[in-house]
């Protein structure tokens, strides 16, 4: 077999490890296997292409640098800090596929149109990508220069404009083929990656993270295009692809139009709301007292949020549900589609202490199913259980369906403060008349529950 065709099979093999890999992380039971295929897919690639090289000393260090970096960074980030990592990587993604299209440009003599066009597509969406990813990243970090409003008048409109400089650039180097163009062209795409993620914020983020992802897919494809390499193409496009689809399925969980997320902004006038007034008639609650609730109750539904990754809480949480059971309760948990910070983090952590999948129940399965259940405990959850969603249109979450907590029995809610939630808004469940704080970390909180229901 010639090189040329080991390197075409090999691409192909590489390719089919990818689409194996994103149907086994379709489910959690075959995630992990997904992960090492899809990285097994990756490794191959990168040697076969490796091996097409004349000389690749160069790159060979770049690359055990990176992959020193990449093992110290997922060794070292705490789980809870996991969705900051995933919006770092797909920026890095984004801009390498800027670097790796200029520097192709930086080569070429004359080039046809296609791929001068497909150099400024990844020089664009890379960019903004970068840039964008940057700007979320500081947002799920709580950075306060990014956290607060930073939309103005006419914000929509200088974005539009952006748009079509960009354009215009994109003609100029095809024309021209100058780097002048492509310099440009990046320059303007930064700041109109940072101008399109400024404004979101509230409960929105999940969806611009899905976005950014399918973008940083996109750019590689278009990379690919430049370079002429299918494995890349390939890769790219099923990366695009599948962020896309994360996509749609985070407006849908936020019932949100991608418009109106990319469009709507945050309207700073309605954010807040009197949490004083809306507190006043909180009642707060001992984990002995919990114990006796729950002991009482035939039906548990466990409602976990951002706040049982920050506390790990997950493994008291099975305790707890494994001594109801034993008490012949019925336990299951409820899963929001954005809980957490990144797409399917109740899950993982839930998994982790190998909760059986079948307790976990969607959102839609569980709602209808919340006025026979007689207890509801929400772990370090609060605007996928915040009512206000129904009932404020002006509120930054109106319309997000939520897991519908207020019609069980009684309502626990185990958090440390009556302090906000991601989208910043108070939430009256807190105050309402079947609802008991019990105030304090989540993992402390439930491991003394537990010992008040041992000692029972
Ligand atoms: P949040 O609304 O963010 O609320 C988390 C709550 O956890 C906080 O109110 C906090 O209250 C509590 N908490 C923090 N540390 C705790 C600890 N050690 N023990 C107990 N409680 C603790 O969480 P959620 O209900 O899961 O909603 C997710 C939000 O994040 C949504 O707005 C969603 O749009 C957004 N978001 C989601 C994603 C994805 S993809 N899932 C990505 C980005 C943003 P205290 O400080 O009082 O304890």
């Amino acid at each position: 077999m010639d090189t040329s065709a080991f390197v075409k099979l090999s691409y192909l093999v590489a390719a089919a490890l990818f689409i194996l890999g994103l149907k086994n992380m379709a489910h959690p039971r075959t995630a992990v296997r997904g992960n090492m295929l899809g990285a097994a897919g990756m490794f191959l690639a990168v040697i076969v292409t490796l091996m097409t090289l004349e000389q690749f000393g160069f790159i060979a260090v770049a690359a055990l640098v990176g992959a020193v970096i990449g093992l110290v960074l997922a060794q070292r980030i705490p789980m809870t800090e996991m969705p900051q990592l995933v919006a770092l990587c797909n920026g890095f993604g984004g801009i390498a596929s800027t670097l790796v299209a200029g520097a192709e440009f930086l080569r070429m003599e004359a080039e046809t149109p296609d791929v001068l066009i497909a150099t400024a597509v990844s020089a664009v969406i890379g960019t903004v990508t970068f840039w964008g990813s940057f700007v979320a990243f500081g947002k799920l970090q709580g950075l306060k220069a990014f956290s607060k409003n930073w939309a103005f008048p006419g914000q929509q409109a200088i974005n539009a404009l952006l748009l079509l400089t960009l354009i215009v650039l994109t003609a100029w180097m095809v024309s021209q083929q100058t780097v002048a163009a492509l310099i440009a062209i990046v320059i303007v795409a930064s700041i109109l990656g940072f101008l399109l993620v400024t404004p979101i914020g509230g409960a929105d983020m999940p969806v611009v993270i899905a976005l950014l992802n399918s973008y940083s897919g996109l750019a590689a494809a278009a990379t690919g295009f430049v370079i002429d390499n299918n494995v890349l193409i390939i890769a790219g496009s099923l990366v695009g692809a599948s962020g896309v689809i994360l996509t749609q399925i985070m407006c849908k969980a936020m019932n949100r139009s991608l418009t109106n997320v990319l469009f709507g902004g945050i309207d700073a006038s309605s954010v807040a709301g009197d949490a004083d007034e809306i507190y006043a008639t909180v009642r707060s609650t001992s984990p002995d007292d919990v114990a006796m609730i729950l002991e009482n109750a035939q039906r548990v539904v466990i409602v976990p949020g951002y706040g049982m990754a920050v506390a790990q809480a997950q493994h008291a949480v099975r305790e707890m549900a494994d001594l109801l059971g034993k008490n012949g309760t019925d336990v299951v948990y409820a899963i929001h589609p954005v809980a957490g910070r990144m797409p399917g983090h109740m899950n993982v952590l839930l998994a982790e202490a190998d909760v059986p999948y079948d307790k976990l129940k969607e959102m839609d399965e569980i709602n209808p199913t919340m006025v026979t259940a007689d207890v509801a405990i929400v772990i370090g959850a609060n605007d996928v259980v915040n009512p206000v969603a129904r009932t404020d249109p002006k509120s930054p979450i109106a319309g997000m369906p939520i897991i519908d907590v207020d019609k069980a029995r009684t309502v626990i809610v185990i958090k440390r403060s009556l302090s906000p939630g991601f989208a910043g808004i108070p939430n009256p469940l807190f105050a309402a008349e079947n609802s008991l704080m019990l105030f304090g970390d989540g993992k402390q909180a439930l491991l003394e529950i537990v010992a008040a229901l041992k000692e029972a």
